[in-house]
């Protein structure tokens, strides 16, 4: 299988940090690949019509996409049990991704408005708006902490993507002063080898 990944894209983290939690690494060549909103790049949109990373190339020719389909898959592939089979845990797991993923919608949108726009194009209202989503994420992030005990699946791979590219993208937004039991557990969990051997770049 081949991946095309990127060192900056949390969503393309949350792929290789599954590859790596599953024990995938021998199977699963990672690809460099550069995107742009506004020059897409050829060879990814042969594979992803979105143009978008991560997109999973399987070896019988099938290409996966997006990030959470082609980490349940890789999941599936390895039975390595970060996504709840079924019931009420499996609906909480897929929720909390889904949290963890807007929050990253949010964040990635106002990477490429405040980054990639020309400046006179900016809408401040418009980033407000992002910024509200991505506090309100966190704080509900940091409402369910206490209640995911040592659990490190799909909703936790998530949330630590989450966390480190706001880390990475936004050093100014203080999310850990009035979220302790989040700092705190991140702190573990940003140990875990799947985690540091994907970290953004510095
Ligand atoms: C970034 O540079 O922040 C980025 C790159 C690729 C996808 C998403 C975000």
């Amino acid at each position: 299988m081949r991946a095309h990944v990127n060192p900056a894209s949390p969503f393309a983290r949350k792929v290789r940090v599954v590859v790596r939690e599953c024990n995938l690494g021998a199977r699963v060549q990672e690809m460099d690949t550069a995107v742009s909103p506004v020059a897409p790049n050829r060879e990814l949109a042969a594979a992803n019509p979105l143009v978008k990373i991560p997109a999973l190339l399987l070896d019988d020719g099938v290409t996966l996409y997006d990030s959470r389909v082609i980490c349940e898959y890789l999941d599936s592939v390895a039975g390595a049990g970060l996504f709840p089979a079924s019931g009420t845990a499996r609906w909480e797991a897929l929720r909390l991704q889904a949290l963890c993923d807007g929050i990253l919608d949010a964040a990635v949108l106002t990477r490429y408005e405040t980054a990639a726009r020309p400046e006179a194009l900016r809408w401040s209202e418009w980033i407000d708006g992002q910024r509200a989503k991505i506090d309100g994420g966190l704080d509900a992030l940091a409402r369910e902490q206490p209640g995911w005990g040592s659990a490190f699946g799909i909703g936790q791979i998530a949330a630590a993507c989450v966390l480190g590219y706001l880390d990475f993208r936004f050093p100014q937004l203080d999310w850990r002063s009035a979220r302790p039991g989040l700092k705190t557990w991140y702190e573990t969990v940003a140990t875990r080898p799947s985690l540091r051997e994907t970290a953004p770049p510095a």
